[in-house]
């Protein structure tokens, strides 16, 4: 299998810009309602956690916390402090990456789309890999959704299985975790904001709902963020798994895009 990412990756090496006629191509082909009706059919609901768990059910690749990758060289604590952000250049983050060509092309617009969006709102600056790049993305239709945290060195692997992944809001949800970003309902103030309810979680799972020191860079706890999981997350039996403190009816973790704070916090911790 990785023999496989490699070859292609190999047939895949122009040192290409992510330029504006990416840009361009990418609004023409891609009408959001278009794209999202196309890609829903079949699947009812669109929010990360339900797309995640629908599209990981039969996972082989070890994962933890749902959806992260273990890393090569590191556990999976927060690693921003310690060398795992993506280097910053003058005003601005370039994260090198390539795309496995056996996307369709309106797959890979999803994609594209998903990485341009964090063009227009923070420093992060996707470019094509070339030769120059140690360190690099390179995203292909695995088994599922998921991703390593933060800057693994080398190539590493963000997983976006065709027929179950391709939304923006599961693109942003990756990337971000290839950006450092832990999820929203394992992060160190959550205690006060959730109550994890681990009886209904499917027993193996618990370690998803496990805390992390997280570094919450000033922002507040955020049930939009495109981080969060639902309240039915692992769910055995149709229960939550989670529950809103201040209020148990509350419906959350359905965002369909990164949040106001989700954006912050790129911001924040990459000094943009
Ligand atoms: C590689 O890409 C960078 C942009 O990230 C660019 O500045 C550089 O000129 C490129 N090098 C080659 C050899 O294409």
């Amino acid at each position: 299998m990785f023999a496989v990412v490699l070859f292609f990756l190999a047939i895949s090496m122009a040192a290409v810009p992510l330029k504006a006629a990416d840009s361009v191509n990418l609004i023409k082909k891609t009408d959001v309602t278009d794209v999202i009706s196309k890609a829903n059919v079949g699947i009812k609901k669109t929010d990360v956690t339900d797309v995640i768990s629908k599209a990981n059910a039969r996972i082989q690749t070890p994962l933890i916390y749902g959806d992260i990758a273990p890393s090569k060289s590191r556990n999976a604590d927060p690693c921003t402090a310690t060398g795992c952000k993506w280097p910053k250049s003058e005003s601005y983050v370039y994260v090198p990456v390539q795309i496995s060509p056996l996307y369709t092309q309106e797959e890979r617009n999803v994609i594209l789309r998903g990485l341009l969006s964090f063009h227009t709102s923070t420093c992060i600056r996707f470019v094509w890999k070339n030769v120059t790049h140690q360190d690099f993305v390179y995203f292909y239709s695995g088994t599922g959704c998921w991703s390593s945290l933060g800057r693994q060195g080398g190539l590493q692997v963000v997983s976006l299985m065709k027929n179950g992944c391709l939304y923006h809001s599961t693109v942003q949800h990756e990337v971000s975790h290839a950006l450092g970003f832990h999820h929203e309902q394992v992060r160190s103030d959550r205690d006060s904001y959730v109550q994890v309810l681990p009886e209904n979680i499917i027993p193996g799972n618990e370690k998803n709902f496990d805390k992390v020191q997280t570094n919450n860079l000033g922002t507040p706890y955020d049930f939009n963020s495109v981080m969060h999981y639902n309240k039915y997350g692992f769910s055995k039996n149709g229960q939550p798994t989670l529950l809103s403190k201040a209020n148990p009816s509350l419906d959350f973790g359905r965002a369909t895009s990164m949040s106001a704070n989700d954006i912050a916090r790129i911001n924040k911790l990459y000094g943009c």
